[in-house]
């Protein structure tokens, strides 16, 4: 198939004891960017990677990483990371009073800002951010594992941010993150999705094999 979107793989699904391979089968296979999931423990129950990690991976690739924060505190993970190399950091709305602090920060730190919305968030949640913000994540799946079943209302999240931005000439790219894999790809670019992630269905060899 022709690609076009963009697409984030996300490194969640590699091996864990090779991430240097993980890197370089993303650059092999028509990725753009690498997608980090880093994930505390509280916010969701699963933990993956820190700073010291994202470090020592960023001399090992030329591509954007798009780190994605599913954390209770994100505005203390902000900084460490875009010192780390993160060219993209996300926030969840759901962890963030104060969002509008956090895009200044990463803007201020020269980086792009994302806010993400699990499942049950609506739209509207993030209605005051819009303009300020670089990307719009929807999961697609709640937030914490790689290799589960799309929820495919939520596609319709997607649909609605297109519109919204086509009306106000907001500048936000939209990424949709959970649960895509050979079956739902289509219905996921028919949305009108800009960046897609994709983790097991990735390294699994799945998509790279529909992209050949
Ligand atoms: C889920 C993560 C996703 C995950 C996607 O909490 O945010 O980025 O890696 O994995 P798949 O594509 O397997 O659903
Ligand atoms: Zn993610």
């Amino acid at each position: 198939m022709q690609k076009s979107f963009l697409l984030a793989p996300s490194i969640l699904s590699a091996d864990f004891s090779d991430l240097r391979s993980a890197l370089a089968f993303i650059e092999q296979n028509k990725g753009d960017w690498v997608h980090i999931d880093v994930m505390d423990g509280h916010f969701v129950p699963n933990l993956t990677f820190g700073p010291p990690v994202i470090k020592a991976l960023r001399p090992h690739s030329s591509l954007p990483f798009d780190v994605h924060l599913m954390v209770t505190n994100p505005g203390d993970l902000i900084h460490p990371f875009i010192d780390a190399g993160a060219n993209f950091i996300t926030f969840h709305i759901e962890s963030a009073i104060h969002a509008h602090r956090f895009i200044s920060i990463i803007h201020e730190a020269g980086c792009k800002a994302g806010i993400s919305i699990v499942p049950s968030t609506p739209v509207s949640a993030i209605m005051e951010v819009l303009p300020d913000i670089d990307l719009v994540l929807v999961m697609a799946v709640n937030p914490g594992f790689g290799g589960q079943k799309m929820i495919p209302r939520c596609l319709d999240k997607v649909k609605e941010l297109k519109k919204i931005r086509q009306e106000s000439g907001f500048s936000y790219i939209v990424s949709i993150d959970g649960g895509v894999n050979k079956d739902t790809l289509s219905s996921v670019l028919d949305a009108g999705t800009d960046v897609v992630v994709t983790g097991s269905a990735f390294y699994s060899g799945e998509i790279p094999e529909l992209l050949i």
